[in-house]
């Protein structure tokens, strides 16, 4: 870890019930965690406003996905506005499932982006290369044309985090090595340092995400450049979970 405070996100995904996240809840309630870590859960929209209800103010919430523009006739689809109303602080946008499964491109994902920091709202901008991408090479390519539509729609830097999820990575078990992350959050910091400002470069956490678990995290986070985590199904286990939190180095 090296830039701004570790920030270790839950990402719930479209798991859980009432009574498994109420359990959940009072898990993460009752964790010790370290006090040098943002940490941040993102419950399916059905359940954000009990989960924020319910859960300690030291764990902020975050939605999975947010509308492009104000709210109105959009069958379907969550407002910024409504998630700020339930105090609600940040979106993961851009994740691979909504990329690859969805069929969100870069610039719907820019849109809803730049619309979400404007009204205020963190955003946890996620980039990564299919298993097909990284074997062909083009790994730096593929997160750097995702960033870039990131960057060319962003009104300012402070409130965006970056996770790196390597698709490949993600929910198989498969989790890349430190190095290999390390690899591509130091390309991405370059990146950033050439095409936004040295300053954004050195102060934007670099999370990373893809089978992050109780028993890799210690090691990726001993990295350089890996800022913190964006966990899938570990965060779905309270204790598991604060373990990660705590592996801030
Ligand atoms: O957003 C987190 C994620 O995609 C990683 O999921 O289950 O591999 O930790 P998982």
């Amino acid at each position: 870890a090296g830039s701004g405070k570790f920030f270790v996100g839950g990402n719930w995904k479209c798991n859980g019930t009432k009574d498994s996240i109420t359990k959940l809840v009072s898990d993460l309630n009752s964790a010790k965690l370290e006090t040098d870590v943002d940490v941040v859960v993102a419950p399916p929209f059905v359940y954000l406003d009990k989960v924020k209800a319910l859960l300690t103010d030291r764990i902020e919430v975050s939605a999975q996905n947010s509308w492009i523009g104000k709210g109105g006739a959009f069958t379907g689809e969550i407002s910024v506005e409504q998630l700020k109303d339930i105090g609600c602080k940040w979106v993961i946008l851009g994740h691979s499932e909504r990329r690859h499964i969805i069929g969100e491109d870069d610039q719907f994902i820019g849109k809803k982006a730049a619309y979400a920091l404007n009204e205020g709202l963190g955003v946890i901008a996620c980039i990564g290369e299919l298993l097909e991408e990284r074997e062909a090479g083009k790994t730096f390519d593929v997160c750097f044309k995702q960033l870039k539509a990131f960057a060319d729609v962003v009104p300012s830097w402070d409130n965006i985090v970056i996770a790196y999820e390597p698709v490949w990575a993600i929910g198989t078990g498969k989790v890349a090595t430190p190095q290999q992350a390390q690899e591509v959050h130091v390309a991405v910091r370059d990146w950033l340092k050439k095409n936004v400002s040295e300053e954004v470069a050195s102060k934007t956490r670099i999370i990373y995400g893809g089978s992050v678990n109780g028993s890799n995290c210690a090691e990726l986070a001993k990295q350089e450049d890996i800022d913190g985590f964006l966990v899938g199904g570990a965060s779905l286990k309270g204790p598991e979970f604060a373990t990660i939190v705590n592996s801030v180095t």
